[in-house]
């Protein structure tokens, strides 16, 4: 077996305070690590548990498996599998190009670019850019395209090196990808020597508010290290000589927030930025009684969920997945629903197919599996997609299927 190496953490990752978890969802394998069965009995597992730092204010897991466990050459999320996120991130491109490149040569870099889904438009606008994706898999896909990327996980001393070939950067872009990085002060501190002093820093992350207020808990995965906050963003930058001076909410992955960072003192930070900071604590995100009534809304979420699928399957109903995510090994882990309750979860994902479920090991199936035969249920584990598979499979619902949803609470669409 595979040794495993864990970092535990009982100190905040940002800034050293003690922390004690709010919530414990039990043990949890690789949420992305769909696996064959002949490596069931080697599946790693580790101890999902979070805390908020009532100091600097960040939502964080306690442990985190080894990135290498998480980021490899079998990495199992393509983002080109959705044209709405096409499309969402050619309007990202879009905004960086209109309003912040406006100078002779400029420079784009990107972390966690994936397959190219967003880099892909720079290089198609002939801008000098640059890629960092430590899956080989995916990052092969980019090259392929003819996009710039390296292979390699971006920290302080990769930012020295980008700088030292390509010089300083005009902008520096992620998605999904800063909240997945435990090392944090490590990248903001190559970040801030990586961008120009007029340059700017545009990312977003899944948003601690809408999580709190959907009880999306399934954003909480072994990749996800922290959830962050307009406040938390702010703090940790604001130690690296920066700041936030604009923020957007989006509505991608269930409700994300766009942070516009710049060195401090170059920009005026925008209303929308400073108002955002102070609804964050009317919300009472930084008050530790917020995080109570969370882990009651999923413990909640958790038996109403298993209880609805046990009920429909003691009244003879067939139930299928729709959506392999990784947020899915969240909810099925925790609670505890497994292929007796859910025959198969269809994907579009070729890696994914003829796979099984991490932990709970429920089939992973091609889409035309669930065409040939629909069941009479399908629980949307990709309902940030809700709008897109919904329309492209509106013969199930002709066909009498039903899809059951679990966020905001667990429901079926009638
Ligand atoms: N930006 C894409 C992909 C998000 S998935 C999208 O939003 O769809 C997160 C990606 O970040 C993965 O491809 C993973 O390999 C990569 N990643 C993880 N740690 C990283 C690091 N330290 N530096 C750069 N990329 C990283
Ligand atoms: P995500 O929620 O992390 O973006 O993952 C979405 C998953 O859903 C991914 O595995 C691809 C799959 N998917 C489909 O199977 N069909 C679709 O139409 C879409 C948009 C996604
Ligand atoms: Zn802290």
């Amino acid at each position: 077996m595979k040794t495993i190496n864990i970092q535990k953490s009982k100190k905040c990752l940002i800034c050293n305070n003690d922390i004690n978890p709010f919530i414990s969802y039990g043990e949890m394998p690789i949420a992305n690590g769909f696996l064959n069965s002949d490596n069931f009995s080697k599946e790693y597992f580790f101890h999902m548990q979070v805390a908020h730092c009532t100091n600097c204010n960040m939502v964080q897991l306690l442990d985190t498996p080894d990135k290498d466990l998480m980021f490899n050459e079998n990495y199992a999320f393509f983002s080109g599998t959705s044209n709405v996120m096409k499309d969402h991130f050619k309007n990202f491109a879009f905004q960086v190009k209109n309003n912040y490149l406006n100078v002779e040569d400029p420079f784009v870099v990107e972390i966690g670019s994936n397959d190219g889904i967003m880099l892909g438009n720079f290089k198609d606008w002939g801008i000098r850019h640059l890629g960092c994706e430590p899956s080989a898999n995916v990052a092969h896909v980019a090259k392929e395209k003819g996009i710039n990327t390296i292979v390699e996980f971006f920290n302080e001393d990769l930012a020295k090196k980008i700088i030292s070939e390509n010089g300083q950067a005009d902008a520096f872009i992620a998605a999904n990808v800063m909240c997945h990085i435990p090392y944090f002060h490590s990248i903001v501190a190559g970040i801030s020597l990586l961008i120009k002093k007029t340059g700017i820093v545009i990312f977003e992350d899944p948003y601690l508010g809408d999580v709190i207020e959907k009880t999306s808990y399934d954003q909480i995965y072994d990749e996800h290290t922290f959830l962050f906050s307009v406040n938390s963003i702010n703090y940790i930058f604001n130690e690296y000589g920066m700041e936030v001076v604009h923020i957007e909410h989006q509505d991608t992955h269930g409700g994300s927030m766009r942070y516009f960072i710049g060195h401090k003192g170059v920009r005026v930070p925008s209303k929308e930025a400073v108002d955002q900071l102070a609804k964050e604590k009317k919300l009472g995100l930084d008050k530790p009684e917020t995080y109570t009534k969370f882990r009651e809304n999923c413990e909640k979420s958790k038996v109403d969920l298993k209880k609805l699928l046990t009920d429909l399957k003691i009244q003879g109903k067939r139930i299928a997945g729709y959506g392999a995510t990784s947020k899915s090994t969240t909810i099925l882990n925790y609670s505890d629903i497994g292929p007796d309750l859910i025959e198969y979860i269809c994907d579009n994902t070729p890696i994914k197919q003829d796979k099984f479920s991490p932990g709970k090991h429920i089939p992973i199936k091609n889409i035309e599996h669930f065409k040939e035969n629909y069941p009479d249920y399908a629980v949307l584990f990709a309902y940030n997609h809700a709008k897109e598979i919904m329309s492209k499979e509106t013969d199930f619902i002709k066909n009498g299927g039903k899809w059951i949803l679990f966020v905001p609470n667990v429901h079926i669409v009638n």
